[in-house]
């Protein structure tokens, strides 16, 4: 007698047939009612981005001025708020963040960002992989479209799959925007906005300039993020490098898009590059473990960590050259790929990166969802 067994499930879930998550159009195109990729922004979204932020980052700082004042003089803060908000704000807005994956700046600075615009959440999912219904298998398109009916007005979404992000803006429906809080290997748009508004606070411009990558770059989605948008032609980047040994080195995908982009960028080891004066910044990363799915290579990956990371001699020769070290966050603690020594060093500007993520996310949802917001259209 033979033994039947169950058919294999016919459901292929929809993002492993989006070949390329991201759009890799020779120019960038918009932000509008979506933000999946670093892609949308264009030279003058971005200008007009850098302005905002600033415009952020003021009034953060005049809230935070008021509040250390007694507390009889704080009604001053209302006014603040409220002539900032008439310009500014979102409104009535609801946003729902929906975080399939572990997140604390990002989700953090996203919640605080929208708040301080005025807005208004519906159900924030700090654990939606354990709590909605994709443990009943169901799928996450499906999630995300029943859930884009409860009225949010945007979601952020997190999520371990590539093209996450860009399925759900293909499922929700008219009046509900998705914002790509990280997916998978693929992308992290508005990390890359942070990355990018602080390298403008330490140069009024890019023209020249010569940046590093460090670190998993193959695991991770920042440097890809951050790369693609750099790779903006009208941005003049110099020279971009990737320092990575081979297992976790720039995927084909990437190193297309740079090309088709016209990008000079070249494979090398690293410590040379600092020492001769070769780059303005660089950005380094941790080993993305939890994406390593082979053991093999997760123990390659670190043993050869050691010889990337960034020394307190390091920073001293990065100080004496006038070079920006960056750093996503977080870094790991059990074999660093910087030192926490490094901490102290003014060109160190890691901390400062992510303080400038809030502005820079206030400033895209102000841009987004402020008056005449290009999500409103
Ligand atoms: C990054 C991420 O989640 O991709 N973190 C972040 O959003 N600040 C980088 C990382 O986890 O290494």
């Amino acid at each position: 007698m033979s033994v039947t067994t169950a058919p294999p499930s016919t459901h292929v879930p929809r993002w492993e047939s989006l070949p390329d998550a991201t759009p890799h159009t020779q120019t960038p195109a918009k932000i509008g009612r979506h933000l999946v990729s670093a892609d949308q922004f264009t030279r003058e979204s971005l200008e007009k981005l850098v302005k905002l932020a600033g415009t952020m980052e003021k009034f953060y700082e005049q809230c935070h001025e008021v509040l250390r004042q007694p507390s009889s003089k704080r009604f001053s803060r209302n006014r603040i708020v409220a002539a900032f908000r008439k310009e500014h704000g979102v409104g009535e807005r609801l946003m729902a963040p929906i975080i399939f994956e572990s997140s604390a700046r990002t989700y953090g600075s996203f919640y605080s960002a929208w708040k301080y615009l005025g807005g208004d959440y519906l159900f924030p999912m700090t654990n939606a992989a354990e709590s909605s219904s994709t443990t009943k298998h169901e799928s996450f398109e499906s999630t995300i479209s029943t859930l884009a009916r409860y009225g949010p007005n945007v979601i952020v979404v997190r999520h371990k799959q590539n093209g996450a992000a860009k399925l759900a803006a293909q499922v929700v429906p008219y009046g509900c925007s998705i914002i790509n809080a990280g997916d998978g290997t693929n992308e992290h748009p508005t990390q890359a906005l942070g990355d990018f508004i602080t390298m403008r606070k330490f140069h009024d411009n890019l023209c020249g300039l010569r940046i590093a990558f460090g670190g998993d770059i193959k695991h991770g989605r920042t440097v890809r993020s951050l790369a693609i948008l750099l790779s903006n032609p009208q941005l003049g980047v110099k020279q971009m490098y990737f320092c990575a040994p081979p297992a976790a080195q720039i995927d084909e995908q990437l190193s297309t898009v740079l090309m088709r982009r016209g990008v000079n960028f070249c494979c090398v080891q690293w410590p040379e590059l600092i020492q001769d004066r070769a780059i303005d910044i660089y950005y380094q990363t941790r080993i993305q473990y939890e994406r390593i799915p082979d053991p093999e290579v997760r123990s390659l990956m670190s043993t050869t960590q050691p010889s990337y990371a960034i020394t307190e001699q390091i920073m001293q020769t990065m100080q004496k050259n006038g070079q920006l070290l960056m750093h996503p966050l977080p870094i790991n603690s059990l074999n660093p790929e910087i030192l926490p020594e490094c901490e102290q060093f003014e060109n160190a500007i890691y901390k400062t990166q992510a303080q400038v993520g809030l502005w820079a996310r206030m400033a895209l949802l102000s841009h987004m969802f402020g008056p005449n917001g290009t999500a409103l259209d």
